[in-house]
């Protein structure tokens, strides 16, 4: 195996449930030492493709590497080699926090020394060192998750499958979670799933939008956005008259849309040199404010999978 091996290598995968197709011919690389975001719709298929990825489910059809090996030959060699946060908590409710943590390390074959010293810095940097005694029962949702991500990484593993790791985390616990897994990167690869937008945008070099079992598009979050097709978006917030002055705008030759929210009118122009116009002819109008609408990571999301609501 040469340092250039992928971290994951996923050619023409494909996965039915009966009638349903959970992955249709679906590819991927991820670079070792790199932080890859998969985003998509509920049902898209990431939690198929993270299952087959750690070796807790088998294709029907295509190719799947792990560091160069097969989950269906070599699953044992990458359970080892592997750390996983599971969409669903699966901790043990019978034993406590901290058992939990033991019993994964010996389960990995931790030597004593070695995972005593790891539970306790990660105890403490999940801010769960107090409740280390306790049944996960008794934990709130955030703790459960927090929990849940200490044990994923307490075998130091290579690469680490983080399936919605920060969905039901506070404000505080999501930035700890993300700080450390900033310091992190580079040692280990990490692919995440996400529903926040703004975590992918602040962790992930590189992003794969799917939907309905495909892979519909990948870049950094700014390829992605230069991808985006339409003109230059920019908001004009007025005192007063924001109809009258809509109803100007529309009229322009370089505008090619226009929305009014509340006070403000949302110009889209053809390109950008098309503001000095726009400037001139509202010359005297009660401008409060111009500004430039960024293209957005949720922008190009949904244009690339829709605004409805899957079942
Ligand atoms: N065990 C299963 N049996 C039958 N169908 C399943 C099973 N697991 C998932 N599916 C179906 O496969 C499709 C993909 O599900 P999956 O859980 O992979 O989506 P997801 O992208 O992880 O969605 P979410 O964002 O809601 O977690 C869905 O239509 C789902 O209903
Ligand atoms: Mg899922």
């Amino acid at each position: 195996m040469t340092t250039q091996t992928p971290a994951i290598s996923v050619r023409s995968l494909s996965k039915c449930y009966g009638a349903l197709t959970a992955l249709a011919d679906f590819n991927l690389e991820v670079a070792r030492g790199s932080i890859f975001g998969l985003l998509g719709p509920n049902g898209a298929g990431k939690t198929t493709l993270i299952r087959i990825l750690t070796t807790l489910m088998r294709q029907d059809a295509g190719e799947v590497l792990i560091e160069g090996l097969d989950p269906r030959t070599h699953g044992r060699e990458i359970r080892c080699l592997i750390g996983v946060v599971p969409q669903e908590n699966s901790l043990d409710r019978y034993i406590s926090a901290r058992e939990n943590l033991e019993l994964h390390a010996r389960l990995h074959g931790m030597a004593v020394g070695r995972y005593r010293r790891r539970i306790d810095e990660l105890l403490e940097l999940m801010g769960l060192a107090g409740r280390q005694h306790d049944m996960p029962d008794t934990f709130s949702g955030g703790m459960q998750r927090r929990l849940v991500v200490a044990r994923a990484l307490l075998h130091e593993p290579r690469l680490l499958f983080l399936d919605e790791p920060t969905t039901g985390l506070d404000p505080q616990s999501r930035r700890a979670v993300w700080e450390y897994i900033k310091s992190i990167a580079g040692r280990m690869t990490i692919f995440l799933t996400t529903h926040y937008l703004d975590e992918a945008e602040q962790l992930c070099g590189r992003i794969a939008i799917m939907d309905h079992g495909r892979l519909i598009d990948q870049g950094s979050s700014q390829e992605l956005k230069d991808k985006l097709s339409g003109g230059t978006i920019y908001q004009i917030d007025f005192a007063d008259n924001v109809d009258a002055y809509a109803a100007l705008l529309q009229g322009m030759a370089c505008v090619k849309g226009v929305e009014i929210v509340e006070h403000s009118v949302c110009v889209e122009l053809v390109s950008w040199e098309c503001l000095a116009e726009v400037v001139t002819i509202l010359n005297g109008a009660p401008v409060k404010r111009i500004s430039l609408k960024e293209r957005t990571l949720e922008d190009v999301f949904i244009s690339l999978t829709g605004t409805g609501v899957r079942e």
